[in-house]
């Protein structure tokens, strides 16, 4: 299974913050924000990975990560030009992904749980990971009805649970045939959240529940939150 990370888009809720760096270049606690998305790809066993980022600082990343020898991986480098969505940026890993199941992480997501089986008993269609979170309004939203996923809304003004959709995915090849369908969103993006409803119609989509934390670091709260996060986990607080 090869990985990729996406790193793209603009920061611009981490504003002055992101004025001359990119935003997964933050530090969260000790580490800049991007060693913890390769670290759950690493956790994963997987040694091929693609971190896609925006045009802005991307010197920056093979400065910082550069062949990824030092992590004991394989890193390859591609650029988004424009933040057009997370399904955008992904298109962009079709080559890399070269007709194989991926994993995919957003850049800006701290997680807790080794999903390691997950990616190992992996087959086809797609998988998502779920948390319960107290604003779930914030993210995707995950309608479940018995053990299956019925829909996923992407920030809901009145969200049907508090079932986040964490910016962890496994897809197989078809995923780039579906991107090629997606129209741009209201935020004139292309949404994530429209390929995996996408999957749901067709029935391919399964979904895992995470038991550890989980945080997103794209605010300023949830990325003094996600520090947090780690620092009280490091020093057994919690
Ligand atoms: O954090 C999980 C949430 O991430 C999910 O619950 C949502 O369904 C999903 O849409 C996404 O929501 P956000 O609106 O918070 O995503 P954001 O625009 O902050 O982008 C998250 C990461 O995705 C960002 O750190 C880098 C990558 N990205 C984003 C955009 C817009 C790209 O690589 N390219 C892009 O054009």
């Amino acid at each position: 299974m090869k990985g990729i990370i996406l790193a793209g888009g603009t920061g611009s809720r981490l504003y002055p913050l992101t004025k001359i760096t990119n935003k997964h270049l933050l530090p969260v606690y000790d580490k800049p924000m991007i060693y913890y998305p390769l670290q759950t790809l690493i956790d994963a066993g997987i040694t091929e990975i693609m971190i896609v980022s925006g045009r802005g600082h991307a010197g920056h990343f093979l400065e910082l990560l550069g062949s990824g020898t030092e992590f004991g991986v394989h890193l390859t480098y591609e650029i988004q030009e424009e933040a057009g969505g997370i399904a955008q940026a992904l298109a962009l890993a079709k080559d890399f992904a070269d007709d194989e199941p991926v994993t995919v992480i957003l850049g800006d997501n701290i997680f807790q749980d080794n999903v390691k089986n997950a990616v190992i008993s992996f087959r086809s269609g797609a998988m998502i990971f779920l948390k319960e979170v107290p604003d779930a309004k914030r993210f995707g939203v995950a309608q479940i009805k018995g053990k299956s996923i019925i829909s996923i809304e992407e920030k809901p003004a009145e969200p049907k649970s508090n079932l986040a959709v964490t910016g962890l995915y496994i897809y197989d090849p078809m995923v780039f045939n579906i991107i090629q369908t997606l129209a741009p969103s209201g935020r004139g993006e292309l949404e994530i959240t429209d390929v995996n409803n996408e999957y749901i119609r067709i029935g391919k989509m399964s979904f895992s529940t995470l038991s550890g934390y989980w945080s997103d670091a794209g605010t300023f709260e949830s990325l003094f939150r996600a520090s947090e996060l780690v620092r009280n986990t490091r020093s057994g607080l919690k």
